[in-house]
């Protein structure tokens, strides 16, 4: 079971980051370099610099890598959105895309994050081009491609609020089984865990649905992990809310056993946060605050981990 984090090379030149992040995490997701609007900024023109070069940083230090994403309805290319899509021709340039990136990082990949918050809340699908011009189609179109492109690689359905049982997790178990009535290959779903301090299913609960998923036959990870707070500084109780919380999903992982392959934080530094450019005034959700000091939930992490 790896334990790592996403980042930005943008990050890299600030050693204490780099320090911290070589000897602490094992395993490393690439926030931005390799989603579609870097990859493949013009139709049919593929730029894999920027991922290579992040590839091969992990590489030289035996890190996992973890290529996040092919199909996402942000950060995608806007030659995509300007052009009139039939559903064939669509489906073909998904599929291009999705098998060129693949082939490229092939064997470089533990896993991809193939498709990427493709439902609502409560349970439809999603509005996107990908879903206004093809259905629900594109989607095995993908996993198919990805398949195709790399064997070996781990291919994942990712999404968030889909950690506990509700309507938008009850889609995503549909979605595994149709996927596998179309011999799509799928091999995990991926969890993103962008919890909320003290509104965070309890670790029964996020067990419960671990289970769910691997009943079906695919693994889980949890992919993108942080516990934010809603206003800043915290109460006390809700301080030590944020421990409770981090410990529940880290221990729902490891109660479901090797099923559970690995748990990512989604970067681990405030300072590198997407949280408060999002959610204005939310905050201190990664296990280091700014100044390099790790939060008190961080003990209780490291404890879990050990004890498991
Ligand atoms: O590349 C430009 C740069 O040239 C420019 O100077 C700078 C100025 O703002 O912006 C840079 O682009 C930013 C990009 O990250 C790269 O840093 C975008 O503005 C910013 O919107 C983008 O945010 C990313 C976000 O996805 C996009 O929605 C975050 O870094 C990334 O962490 C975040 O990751 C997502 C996962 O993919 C899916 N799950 C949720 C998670 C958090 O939103």
């Amino acid at each position: 079971m790896y334990f790592g984090t996403a980042t930005n090379q943008e990050q890299w030149n600030d050693t204490k980051y780099v320090d911290i992040m070589l000897e602490q995490f094992g395993s490393l997701t690439p926030a931005n370099v390799q989603k579609w609007m870097f990859t493949e900024p013009e139709e049919g023109v593929f730029n894999y610099t920027a991922g290579d070069a992040f590839a091969d940083f992990a590489a030289e230090h035996n890190q996992i890598l973890l290529c996040d994403t092919l199909i996402w309805h942000q950060q995608y290319p806007s030659w995509l959105d300007q052009k009139n899509w039939t559903k064939d021709a669509l489906l073909d340039v998904i599929d291009k895309h999705v098998y060129s990136e693949v082939s490229h990082f092939k064997d470089r990949c533990f896993s991809w994050n193939v498709v990427n918050e493709a439902f609502n809340e409560d349970g439809t699908f999603r509005e996107s081009l990908f879903y206004n011009v093809t259905g629900t189609d594109y989607i095995a179109t993908a996993f198919k491609a990805a398949a195709r492109a790399d064997p070996k690689a781990q291919l994942y359905y990712n999404d968030y609020n889909i950690e506990f049982p509700n309507n938008k997790s009850a889609a995503v178990e549909n979605l595994v089984k149709s996927l596998q009535a179309q011999d799509a290959k799928i091999d995990a779903v991926g969890l993103q865990a962008h919890f909320i301090v003290n509104k965070t299913a309890s670790e029964a609960q996020q067990q419960q649905q671990m289970q769910a998923y691997i009943d079906l036959g695919v693994q889980v990870v949890i992919s993108e992990l942080d516990v934010r707070f809603e206003s800043l500084p915290p109460s006390e109780a809700l301080l030590a809310q944020q421990t409770v919380d981090y410990e529940a999903s880290i221990q729902a992982c490891i109660n479901v056993g090797k099923q559970c392959m690995g748990i990512s934080v989604w970067d681990f530094v405030d300072t590198y946060s997407w949280v408060p450019t999002t959610f204005a005034g939310n905050g201190d959700a990664c296990l280091w605050y700014s100044n390099y000091t790790t939060i008190p939930a961080f003990d209780g992490v490291v404890s879990v981990l050990k004890a498991a």
